[in-house]
């Protein structure tokens, strides 16, 4: 990234984290980025590459809360880390510590064995080797509970991912591998139904070393947008594969070889121009994610304005204090009485509080 890029990328998104830092995404929608992908498509390992950071990775469900991963460019610095959730933070030096400290953490909120929860894990990562992005890792979709895990499962996962990309805020990133029907995989269908015109979402097609011999044209045609429309497209990335993690390949040199996967390439050589590449992928990302956010102020500031008006009005309710006229203190209490008996049961209808505006 040529600096002058990096000032007019990094405010925006800074912008929009400090909102969800003071929680303002429980109020209203920030703009975000939420990878979404049937397990083991290779969801983290993408984000891995984007990141540089070694997450948890394995067979099974392994992600089990959303993670939001912040990665912040630095011009100089040492590699920070800072994990956040609940009333736990930390902050740590060493990127292999990752791994263990989102274990812990989703182990924390959602149990010791396989069940999941929509707590957010906050991951930032400040470092001289990352781009500016804000994504968000969901669990991978499943069909088939493993021993331990409740019948619905499936549900549970696809409702805690439609909650994410649901959101007209949300850009869907679509991971996909390479090697099966990509045209009906439970990911593009859930992003189709949410996004029907493709406007927010992206694909990401994984694991190009694996395709059956033969169906390399099919895939080409799928990258080239002649199968499923979607305006922001399909990226093709290669990403570390089981032999490359066992034979400790570290992620500098996956990419090397992702781009000499490329180049090689008899079909998809062509691709690297804009197509094809971790790299490429996170330079779409950053100018997808600023794109987004600058759309979304207007309506954020709106959104804004509309609660602090009615916090505003609420708040012109109390500024009297009780009435001092006898006459008016019945009903006062009583209006007091009211509102919070409505609150009880609301409560215990709901387990929340009503949102009053
Ligand atoms: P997730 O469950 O969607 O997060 O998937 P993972 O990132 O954990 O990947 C599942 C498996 O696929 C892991 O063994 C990865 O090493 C492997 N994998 C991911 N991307 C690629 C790829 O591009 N090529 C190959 N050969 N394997 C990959
Ligand atoms: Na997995
Ligand atoms: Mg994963």
């Amino acid at each position: 990234f040529h600096s002058h890029f990096i000032e007019s990328v990094q405010p925006l998104i800074e912008l929009i984290d400090s909102l969800r830092m003071i929680a303002l995404d429980k109020e209203i929608d920030l703009p975000s980025i939420a990878v979404v992908g049937d397990q083991s498509s290779g969801k983290s390992s993408v984000l891995e590459a984007l990141s540089g950071v070694p997450l948890p990775r394995g067979s099974g469900i392994v992600t089990r809360c959303p993670l939001e991963l912040k990665l912040r460019k630095l011009k100089k610095g040492p590699w920070t880390g800072t994990i956040t959730y609940r009333d736990y933070n930390e902050t740590f030096h060493d990127a292999l510590m990752v791994d263990n400290l989102v274990r812990e953490a989703q182990n924390k909120l959602a149990g010791n064995t396989v069940g999941i929860c929509d707590e957010l894990i906050s991951l930032e990562i400040s470092s001289t080797d990352v781009c500016d992005l804000t994504l968000i890792d969901l669990p991978g979709i499943t069909r088939v509970p493993v021993h331990g895990q409740p019948d619905d499962i499936g549900d549970q996962i696809k409702n805690l991912i439609l909650k994410y990309i649901a959101k007209s805020e949300t850009i869907i990133l679509a991971v996909v591998p390479c090697n099966v029907d990509i045209a009906t995989t439970e990911a593009l269908r859930m992003a189709q139904d949410t996004d029907p015109d493709g406007h927010r979402t992206l694909a990401i097609l994984t694991k190009p070393d694996l395709i059956d011999r033969g169906a390399e044209t099919d895939v080409l045609n799928i990258v080239h947008g002649k199968v499923i429309p979607l305006s922001k497209g399909f990226i093709i990335v290669r990403c570390r594969g089981q032999s490359d993690i066992n034979n400790k390949i570290p992620l500098s040199k996956a990419m090397e070889m992702e781009m000499s996967f490329f180049k090689n390439h008899r079909y998809f050589s062509s691709l690297l121009n804009g197509k094809a590449s971790t790299r490429c992928l996170a330079d779409n990302l950053t100018k997808e994610l600023v794109d987004h956010i600058k759309k979304s102020l207007p309506y954020l500031t709106e959104q804004i304005q509309t609660k602090l008006l009615n916090v505003q009005r609420e708040l012109k309710n109390y500024e009297q204090g009780p009435p001092v006229k006898e006459e008016l203190m019945g009903p006062f209490l009583s209006d007091i009485i009211m509102e919070f008996t409505d609150q009880i049961y609301e409560m215990s209808r709901t387990g929340h509080l009503r949102d009053k505006n």
